[in-house]
């Protein structure tokens, strides 16, 4: 797999980082990416030292929610670190990825903005196609978007600020004042139904989502 091509827009700015289990695989997708003719911000680190991943995953997050990049790369030893990291900034949707499959999905159903790798247990032909998929796909929007909106919505926890950030999210959304800030945790009653608070019926189909696009799943 060392001739993977991706089909990019070489507009793309790719915000790249890693730890010490990372490192070797990162300076290789970062001249490959680079070699895509792409726009690659390494962040760093510059040597295989020891270090700590959530810090490198928080300047590509800031990069990326910021919008100093379009696409953020994370390299640790399993990625998951680096996900669990990536993803507490808002704004950001880390998938960790071992699977060209998975980040193609990554991207057409949950539109993730940073895709994190393991350096330790995926070779770099692998991970080179895994980017490559990840950079080919684009978000498919519809009932997917409904969805991202949700996360979105999550990343606020409250009621006020969770209807706000739920653009084009349609009658389902259900939000009690009563003691809503008192129970930021009952705000999700059950996936497609947003509730804080109230008496909630877990049968009710009462404003279950409508599929904007084919396909239910
Ligand atoms: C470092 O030993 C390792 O914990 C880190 O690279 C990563 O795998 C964490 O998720």
């Amino acid at each position: 797999m060392s001739d993977t091509q991706a089909r990019v827009d070489t507009r793309t700015r790719i915000a790249i980082a890693s730890d010490h289990a990372g490192f070797e695989q990162k300076q290789q997708l970062a001249a490959w990416l680079v070699g895509q003719g792409l726009d690659v911000h390494d962040l760093g680190p510059e040597t295989d030292e020891r270090v700590d991943y959530p810090r490198f995953a928080a300047l590509v997050a800031e990069e990326v929610a910021g919008g100093a990049a379009d696409l953020g790369v994370l390299v640790c030893g399993t990625g998951i670190g680096m996900a669990i990291a990536a993803n507490k900034t808002d704004g950001i949707r880390a998938a960790n990825v071992t699977s060209p499959a998975f980040a193609a999905l990554a991207r057409e159903h949950n539109d993730a903005n940073v895709i994190t790798l393991s350096g330790r247990f995926v070779d770099v032909a692998t991970n080179k196609a895994i980017l490559a998929g990840f950079l080919d796909a684009t978000f498919g929007g519809g009932r997917h978007a409904d969805r991202v909106a949700l996360i979105h919505a999550l990343e606020h926890q409250r009621c006020g600020a969770a209807a706000s950030g739920v653009v084009g999210y349609r009658s389902h959304l259900h939000c009690h004042s009563e003691r809503s800030e008192a129970k930021p945790r009952n705000l999700w009653s059950r996936s497609d139904q947003l509730q804080v608070g109230g008496s909630f019926d877990p049968q009710s189909t009462a404003g279950a989502v409508e599929d904007s696009s084919t396909g239910s799943e």
